[in-house]
């Protein structure tokens, strides 16, 4: 079988998508591509080989022709372009987050109770990142001991212009968010975040740190700095009872120059996590043909968003927060 696909969003992200699907994912094919600017649309369609190219999102996806939807648009319209996926009943991999807000993405989990049946998988590709991946299977295989905390760091070079400051937690620490859950295997069950002081307060978005205590009492860690001013990195640390793991990036060289040793820093995401998309991808794909799921459900991604607005909270209040989720439906267990 070959997997029809639709593309909504063709920015830097639904570029990359569409050209690993097109270049490194078995069994799919791109039919069309959808963005609000009608020579984006084309020029990606051009790179891939899709047949179509249009403004109009609904074309893709009322298309009898295509099977599932790749949504890699703005955050505020996952909501609106998920549930019309849901309601056509097409499996759909839409970028992180699900939506800006808790309640938006209610909405999408509520369109697949009513239906009975998942369709909708969130990208949030680190599940599927070998460096996370390998922190999982060592905690799970028990020789560390029990975790107590989680560090992370994420800073990425600049903050792009449409981003505004509570896109560092809800666009942007959300990754941490999904991932320390998915790691623990628990709710994240409080937060309190902290925002350092900067030279130019007023100029740009500055760091933000989040701590989380986790329903077993476990903290976790968050340094999130879209301005980090040098490269895109990511880092993290399980400490355990008994020793620690720590995520490692890939690193293809080193130089040695004028008495300095380096390495290089990717400019963004798209070299960091080129397996874990690719793998992603992959996995979705073989979730449609196989009916098996893969990666976050729509209920993580509710949880990710929820968890997000708990730490807005906390910062505009300057107080720990209690993080409540809604009661899980029996379609997530
Ligand atoms: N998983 C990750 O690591 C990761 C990394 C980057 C971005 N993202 C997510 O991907 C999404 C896109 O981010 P980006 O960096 O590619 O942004 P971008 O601005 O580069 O691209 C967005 C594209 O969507 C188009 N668009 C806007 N409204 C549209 C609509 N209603 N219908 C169709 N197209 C529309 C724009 O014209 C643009 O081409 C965001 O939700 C972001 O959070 C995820």
């Amino acid at each position: 079988m070959t997997v029809v696909v639709g593309l909504i969003g063709a920015g830097i992200m639904g570029a990359d998508h569409a050209n690993t699907l097109a270049s490194s994912v078995a069994r799919v094919r791109i039919r069309a591509i959808a963005d609000a600017d009608l020579a984006r649309a084309e020029s990606v369609a051009q790179a891939t080989g899709a047949d179509v190219a249009t403004v109009n999102p609904m074309a893709i996806i009322d298309d009898p022709a295509i099977h599932a939807i790749l949504i890699a648009s703005p955050d505020h319209t996952h909501r609106d372009l998920t549930l019309a996926c849901v309601a056509a009943r097409k499996p759909v991999l839409c970028e992180k987050p699900l939506a800006p807000t808790a309640r938006e993405c209610l909405d999408v989990v509520s369109a697949e109770v009513g239906l009975g049946r998942r369709l909708v998988q969130v990208g949030y590709m680190r599940r599927f990142d070998p460096a996370y991946v390998e922190v999982k299977k060592k905690l799970a295989s028990g020789e560390l001991g029990s975790p107590t905390m989680f560090h992370c760091v994420h800073r990425n070079l600049s903050a792009p212009p449409w981003f505004d400051s509570k896109m560092s937690i809800t666009n942007s620490a959300v990754h941490e968010i999904d991932v320390s859950r998915w790691l623990l295997e628990e709710e994240l069950a409080a937060v309190q975040v902290f925002r350092p002081a900067t030279s130019n307060n007023d100029a740009a978005i500055g760091p933000v740190f989040l701590v989380f205590e986790t329903s077993s009492n476990h903290i976790v860690t968050v340094e999130n700095n879209n301005n980090g001013g040098y490269g895109y990195d990511v880092r993290g640390e399980l400490v355990c009872e008994k020793g620690t793991i720590s995520l490692r990036s890939p690193i293809n060289s080193e130089f040695n120059f004028n008495l300095v040793q380096g390495t290089i820093y990717p400019g963004d995401w798209r070299q960091r996590f080129a397996t874990a998309y690719r793998q992603q991808l992959q996995d979705w794909i073989r979730s449609i043909e196989t009916g098996a799921y893969a990666g976050a459900s729509a209920w993580d991604g509710y949880a990710a968003s929820a968890v997000a607005e708990a730490a807005l909270e906390s910062l505009s209040r300057g107080r720990s927060t209690k993080i409540t989720l809604e009661a899980r439906p029996s379609l997530y267990t």
